[in-house]
């Protein structure tokens, strides 16, 4: 049985879809705890619900990143993650802390990285009248949205879209993509092969939504 940590910092619909499949779909793993910088986050409620172990760091507790990353990295290794998920986790991580966790770290970021890295995806996507948009599910490195490549998910932009509509649009998908990348991670379905992300059985890394 493999452990997943998963953090969040907000509403938590991409940790929600995962705990739902990791029970649907019977995976060979289990959602160990979900840790929140942000003791009001939304999702806090829904793990408890499903009686998953639950945390706060809160980061406005800690005068340096350092000190936060430390007292985050206690609470994680607490539940010996063999991965650590980040679903919609909003804080820049330390060297030291992606270092801690290389290989056994994931995000998910609303692009079709390695455009938009950083905030405000969809609107820069609409802004420069992007006819593609999606989502990137990646392994977490020193440098901010980047990372080898796990799987994609793209969507068009439609006439008259707003940030509001893409950005749901894109939701739908990472609800697909995420559960379906932390499922081969679990299974040991992927390899590296020259620092590319290969599923083994040829399962399709792009979802078209
Ligand atoms: C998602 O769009 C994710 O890609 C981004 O923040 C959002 C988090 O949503 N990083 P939720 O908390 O999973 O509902």
């Amino acid at each position: 049985m493999k452990r997943i940590v998963i953090l969040i910092s907000g509403r938590g619909s991409n940790m929600e879809a995962i705990v739902k499949a990791c029970a649907a779909e019977q995976w060979p793993a289990r959602i160990a705890a979900v840790v929140s910088n942000r003791p009001e986050a939304k999702g806090l409620e829904f793990a408890a619900a499903h009686g998953i172990a639950t945390a706060v760091v809160d980061h406005k507790q800690h005068t340096s990143r350092e000190a936060f990353d430390a007292e985050l990295a206690r609470a994680i290794d607490a539940h010996a993650p063999d991965l650590v998920v980040l679903a919609g986790f909003m804080r820049i991580l330390t060297p030291g802390f992606v270092e801690h966790y290389a290989g056994r770290m994931i995000n998910i970021h609303p692009s079709l990285l390695p455009a938009f890295p950083g905030l405000h995806t969809h609107r820069r996507a609409i802004e420069l009248g992007c006819k593609l948009a999606g989502a990137t599910v990646h392994y977490v490195t020193a440098e901010l949205d980047h990372g080898p490549i796990v799987v994609q998910a793209a969507v068009p932009v439609l006439p008259g879209d707003a940030e509001a509509t893409l950005s749901q649009r894109v939701l739908v998908q990472e609800h697909r993509i995420y559960p379906m990348a932390v499922r081969w991670i679990v299974s040991d379905a992927l390899d590296s092969r020259d620092g590319v992300i290969v599923h083994r059985g040829g399962e399709a890394q792009l979802v078209v939504g």
